[in-house]
């Protein structure tokens, strides 16, 4: 609910839980004045503060006033070069040569319903569930206007954020950076949590006390990268799943992106959130906008865990567009780790028919299946059947999948060619590089300059002709190396600094005409496994391939720390031979089942080598997962606890929102000889209700959740237990 007072100018945020505000004060300057629990309301600006401090410069407009300065005041979007020398949102170059920015409070527009942005991501929902106001704030002397969107998700606590800036005067402008969110603290003792990580090991939580200066984290990758994540969470020192004040803030964007904390000199904090200002330059000729991606807000009174719950269900219900909604993913099979480049049609359907009785619904052809792609040194860029490798093209293989009752996938790399093709051959020109130099190679493969429009309907046309060409339900959208030598031959000199973010764009426009133009298809979205892991690609792709690394215990990090922001049903997450490819462990398969069951769940193996009593515990995996599919990818989630701890196991927890049931999944570390007796505690029960568990007993909610349930003795390494809950 928003709730304006127009006569003291007051905007007020309310969500479930949370109040947000806002206040245009006596100089017309837009105060932050406060995000936190909910309150009923009122003026909150007493709690600002003003004081003469030395060095501050003060605003004409305060005349004498020398307890009155930018330098100190919590701002709501805050500016440079006229008296703020804390971070700043916005940078200008005007005509002058100035890169001064003022902004003053202008108006506003209140809209029921959710703002959509024009070629970006964006939380939707209609009238019942969000509404929007529009802040606007002018510079007068740059002739400048800049519009703060906010979308209020009542029920959900979510508070989105965008930015538009307009030219409104009669000479270029050039905007050096536009972030989508500011968030001024009257507090600074916070702790700032951070995803950080590497190829096969992404979004590890990294947590830190606020100290005095700048801390932060972003990518110059082009991906948002597996190095850092666009999403942040800033906390009360002592808090933890249950209990403590937390924000979590995410970027709705898949480019460059920098997320930055200042702990400034009177302890206030300051957290800006945007597109990277690293080599970006926006020219705006008059009467031009630049929309700035969506940033979004979820504050949790009581802890990290409902934080997560309620961006789970923010993303689930208002941000992704899935086919099936409401209906269920099928499990699926993918060749990559069973077959690598090495395969044939026969091959192929022979790990198919394996699987099919196996209760695996789904076939993806992986890498390897165009050009001639027979290693990863040529062949992007041609996206026409390798008809030596699948003589009968695309129909045949389809069809001969689709004959075994399942459905087929293929995967794709649409942003990528080898020098090694025809596509290159004829447009070398076609890819980012720098005049005079030569560009880098990464997996040997070089970036397509997606920022241009011929670029992308020549490869949109070839790849719309390959899924028109049979029935493909699904398509998993690789991109495998980072962005250099970015340089567009399509623009002049002076407009490069746009070429990053309209990569990014022409990638989003091609994954919304793939959706426009095939309305069942469901696009998984991949970058060298998770590079590009983000709510912006969530938009489109309503999951991502979590890791290239598919190790069952390495993974329970990797989606333990994925689970702050995403929910269970965006983690790809595949089933796959021991040993593992990336790191040689072996694990039990049931175990491997139990992790990869908490993402979108299937596999990644040759079938056909598996023994029958293998065979018996994927088919036992496949059933149960269905039968829970419900509960296991729309239940509320629950850590329970941290892989990173090193403790006797991990656990986490799926309940049903009714209550009704719960599924509990745990896996113990390395055997030990005498292990202690443990005592799980179970969370978000109805304590009110008697629980079977595994068909079996009778057990108050209360009591597993404040006794506990006591753990039985595992034998040998990474064992797993499952324990299913069902309200009698
Ligand atoms: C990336 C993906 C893998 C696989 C290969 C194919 O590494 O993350 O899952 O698709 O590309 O080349």
């Amino acid at each position: 609910m928003i709730v304006i007072d127009q006569s003291n100018r007051v905007f007020t945020l309310h969500t479930r839980n949370t109040t947000y505000q806002m206040k245009a004060d006596r100089h017309n300057v837009l105060l932050h004045t406060w995000y936190g629990p909910r309150i009923c309301g009122g003026d909150l600006s007493y709690l600002v503060r003003y004081a003469d401090r030395a060095c501050a410069p003060n605003p004409e407009e305060a005349g004498t006033d020398r307890t009155y300065s930018l330098n100190t005041l919590p701002q709501e979007y805050s500016t440079c070069g006229v008296g703020d020398f804390r971070l700043p949102s916005i940078e200008l170059e005007l005509p002058s040569g100035s890169h001064t920015c003022d902004l003053r409070y202008a108006g506003y527009e209140l809209h029921q319903g959710k703002y959509a942005l024009e070629g970006l991501p964006a939380f939707f929902g209609g009238e019942p569930d969000a509404q929007t106001l529009v802040i606007t704030l002018e510079d007068a002397a740059a002739q400048v206007a800049v519009e703060l969107y906010y979308g209020v998700f009542e029920a959900f606590d979510l508070i989105t954020r965008a930015v538009r800036v307009v030219n409104r005067g009669c000479e270029a402008v050039r905007l050096r950076q536009c972030a989508s969110l500011c968030l001024d603290f009257l507090r600074s003792d916070l702790d700032l949590i951070t995803f950080n990580g590497c190829h096969l090991m992404e979004r590890c939580p990294d947590r830190a006390a606020l100290r005095l200066g700048v801390q932060g984290a972003g990518s110059v990758r082009g991906t948002s990268s597996h190095q850092h994540n666009p999403f942040v969470i800033l906390c009360d020192h002592n808090a933890n799943e249950d209990y403590g004040l937390c924000y979590g803030a995410m970027l709705l964007y898949s480019g460059n992106f920098q997320v930055q904390t200042e702990r400034s000199q009177y302890d206030n904090a300051r957290l800006v959130m945007g597109i990277h200002p690293y080599q970006f330059c926006w020219t705006l000729e008059p009467g031009q906008s630049f929309t700035a991606p969506e940033a979004a807000l979820v504050c949790s009174p009581s802890g990290f865990g409902q934080m997560s719950r309620q961006l789970h269900r923010a993303i689930r219900e208002h941000l992704i567009h899935d086919p099936l909604e409401g209906g269920r993913r099928p499990v699926l099979i993918n060749n990559w780790e069973a077959t690598y480049f090495d395969f044939t049609a026969d091959k192929l359907v022979e790990i198919a028919q394996t699987a099919a009785p196996l209760g695996i619904e789904l076939f993806v052809m992986d890498d390897g299946w165009f050009g001639k792609r027979d290693d990863d040194n040529a062949g992007l860029g041609d996206w026409s059947v390798n008809l030596e490798k699948l003589p009968g093209g695309i129909q045949a293989i389809a069809g001969r999948v689709e004959h075994l009752g399942m459905k087929f996938g293929l995967w794709i790399e649409p942003e990528m060619v080898n020098e090694d093709s025809d596509l290159y051959r004829a447009h070398p020109d076609w890819v980012f590089r720098v005049p005079g130099r030569s560009p880098a190679r990464g997996r040997n493969q070089l970036v397509l300059d997606f920022s241009r429009q011929d670029v992308r309907d020549h490869i949109y046309g070839q790849i719309k002709q390959v899924l028109s060409s049979a029935g493909i339900s699904y398509v998993k959208w690789d991109m495998n190396r980072s962005l250099t030598d970015v340089w567009s031959a399509a623009l002049p000199a002076q407009r490069q600094g746009e070429v990053y973010h309209r990569y990014v764009l022409g990638v989003y426009d091609m994954l919304s005409r793939m959706l426009r133009d095939f309305p069942g298809l469901f696009i998984e979205g991949c970058c060298g496994g998770g590079g590009r892991f983000d709510a912006g690609m969530l938009y489109y792709t309503p999951q991502i391939w979590c890791s290239d690394n598919t190790d069952a215990i390495d993974r329970l990090r990797i989606q333990y720390g994925t689970s702050f922001c995403y929910p269970v049903s965006t983690m790809g997450a595949h089933v796959s031979a021991v040993p593992n490819e990336s790191n040689g462990r072996i694990t039990p398969l049931e175990t491997r089942g139990v992790v990869a069951m908490s993402g979108t769940f299937g596999y990644e193996m040759d079938l056909s080598k598996c023994t029958q009593e293998e065979r018996e515990t994927i088919r036992k995996q496949t059933a149960f997962f269905k039968e829970h599919y419900d509960l296991i990818q729309r239940g509320d989630y629950y850590r329970l606890s941290d892989p990173f701890q090193n403790g006797p196991y991990t656990a986490w927890e799926q309940v049903s929102p009714d209550g009704s049931e719960a599924l509990v999944s745990l896996v113990t570390g390395p055997a030990i000889a005498a292990p202690s007796f443990l005592t799980l505690h179970l969370k978000g029960l109805d304590p009110n209700a008697c629980y079977q568990i595994n068909g079996q007993g009778s057990y108050p909610g209360d009591l597993l959740m404040q006794a506990g349930y006591p753990l039985p003795l595992f034998c040998g390494d990474y064992q797993s237990l499952q324990l299913y809950l069902s309200a009698i």
